[in-house]
């Protein structure tokens, strides 16, 4: 197979070939860096720009985004432009749409921007360990027309995990992590800040852009007095605004777009829940007269409906059984004598990995970020076709199950259809559900599907797609 004749230089999306290049691409560092983050006054992390997170980078929809990734870190590394219609060289994934940008070296990504939202980037290199250490970032695509607001916030959700001394606790990969939910942080954050308060005038209207970096945690937001409405999911626009009533949960990789309006003056916080209790992520305070305006009306419906139509009744089929984990025994992976040593040795040398944990119908893909040389396509399908895929978690885990390339629509969870059919790039399986989706696959290229809990994906829960040009 050739498939990892990586594809460079000119790329191209619905056929429109990219201007000529431009002389200088917007640079991006990666190095390691000191920060106050995480309530640390001087935190040694991974850093783009020495900013944790990375810097928030904004174009407009049909932008080309150009940018230079220099590797300064220890590691190899690469960009994954999460959620992004791109071509498949521009992809970020090590082993499958190109070689891993070594330490002191450089990569060019350059494509364009086809869909408005908010969408965000990181590493697909060591993946956990190099999230964790504070490599991520936001990238919003501006509408046209994009909703009337007065104050655009993009806030990056995130957990750390600190040891006694207040570092990032380097047990990256270990195994209890790996077969249970993955590694979770005590320190909660918003944009790197524990806490942070927002100041608002009574009367203004936000669009706040919420996505979750977390490696492993799955928010479950609140927002209480304030009149909020979902427009977004994973950056695609909801056909109707949703009031925000009770838990909104959010998996890692997810994005949620609302409206917010700022009504009487107060303090509203926003959020956390989980098994130990409620936490604040971080506050809106609102100060000033109240206004004529604070009761607005509910925006709008989306202005377009962005993607093509999947045809379920000619869509190519597949299912997705998702196995192993801890407390189950069903589709634990097995891993024969030979592998079993080959990691020994490699573990010997320093490599950072998993151990192998989940399946997917009855497969584990391990060193997923790393070398795909080894995995056949979960399945094939030619440009254009749609498809129809099941998700069905025999785990005792939650899974935000994450595909590159394409959007597609929600249809049914457990056998119930959900009205709107939303889109979404990753779907937040509960244990045991049944979660079918579809889509044009439209996007030519080898494309991951995988667990965005990273630990999960390191123990084996991902695997590949390919659609034939
Ligand atoms: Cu956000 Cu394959 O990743
Ligand atoms: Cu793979
Ligand atoms: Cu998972």
């Amino acid at each position: 197979m050739r498939r990892r004749d990586f594809v460079h230089g000119l790329a191209c999306i619905g056929g429109a070939p990219l201007p000529a290049l431009a002389a200088m691409p917007r640079v991006l560092r990666a190095a390691e860096a000191s920060v106050a983050v995480a309530g640390q006054s001087d935190l040694p992390v991974w850093a783009y720009e020495a900013q944790v997170p990375g810097p928030v980078l904004r174009y407009r929809r049909g932008d080309v985004l150009d940018l230079e990734l220099r590797n300064r870190l220890p590691d190899p590394t690469t960009i994954h432009w999460h959620g992004i219609r791109l071509p498949n060289a521009m992809d970020g994934v090590p082993g499958l749409t190109q070689q891993p940008v070594a330490p002191g070296e450089s990569f060019r990504y350059r494509f364009a921007l086809p869909d408005a939202g908010t969408y965000w980037y990181h590493p697909h290199w060591g993946t956990p360990e190099q999230l964790e250490r504070g490599l991520a970032g936001a990238l919003i695509v501006e509408d046209e027309e994009p909703p009337a607001v007065d104050r655009d916030l993009v806030w990056l959700l995130d957990d750390w995990r600190l040891d006694a001394q207040g570092r990032i606790a380097e047990n990256f990969y270990n195994f209890h992590d790996v077969a249970h939910a993955g590694r979770m942080g005590q320190q909660l954050t918003v944009n790197g800040q524990v806490e942070p308060v927002q100041a608002l005038r009574a009367g203004e209207r936000v669009r706040l852009r919420l996505v979750n970096a977390a490696n492993a945690r799955i928010f479950a937001l609140t927002l209480e007095g304030l009149n909020a409405w979902l427009i977004a999911r994973d950056g695609m626009p909801a056909a109707t605004a949703l009031p925000w009533e009770g838990e909104l949960l959010l998996g890692p990789g997810m994005r949620a777009d609302f409206i917010v309006d700022a009504g009487a003056p107060g303090r509203y916080p926003l959020k956390d829940a989980d098994r130990r209790g409620e936490r604040v992520l971080a506050t809106l305070e609102v100060s000033g007269a109240p206004d004529a305006r604070a009761a607005r009306p509910a925006p709008g419906p989306a202005a377009h409906e962005p993607l093509p139509e999947p045809d379920l009744d000619a869509a190519h089929a597949h299912t997705l059984v998702l196995g192993g984990g801890a407390m189950n025994r069903e589709g634990w992976p097995q891993e024969s004598l030979a592998e079993r040593e080959a990691r020994r040795l490699r573990l010997q040398a320093g490599a950072r990995e998993a151990a192998p944990a989940w399946t997917i119908n009855g497969q584990a893909h391990l060193r997923h970020e790393r070398e795909h040389a080894a995995h056949a396509a979960e399945f094939r399908v030619p440009r254009g076709r749609s498809v129809r895929l099941v998700f069905e978690n025999r785990t005792a885990w939650w899974h935000p199950m994450h595909l590159h390339g394409h959007h597609f629509r929600v249809l049914s969870r457990n056998g119930t259809p959900l009205p709107e059919r939303p889109w979404r790039d990753t779907v937040l399986l509960a244990p045991r559900d049944r979660v079918e989706v579809a889509f044009v696959a439209d996007n030519p290229g080898w494309w991951l599907i995988h667990c965005h809990v990273l630990e999960h994906h390191a123990g084996g829960l991902g695997t590949l797609f390919e659609v034939q040009a």
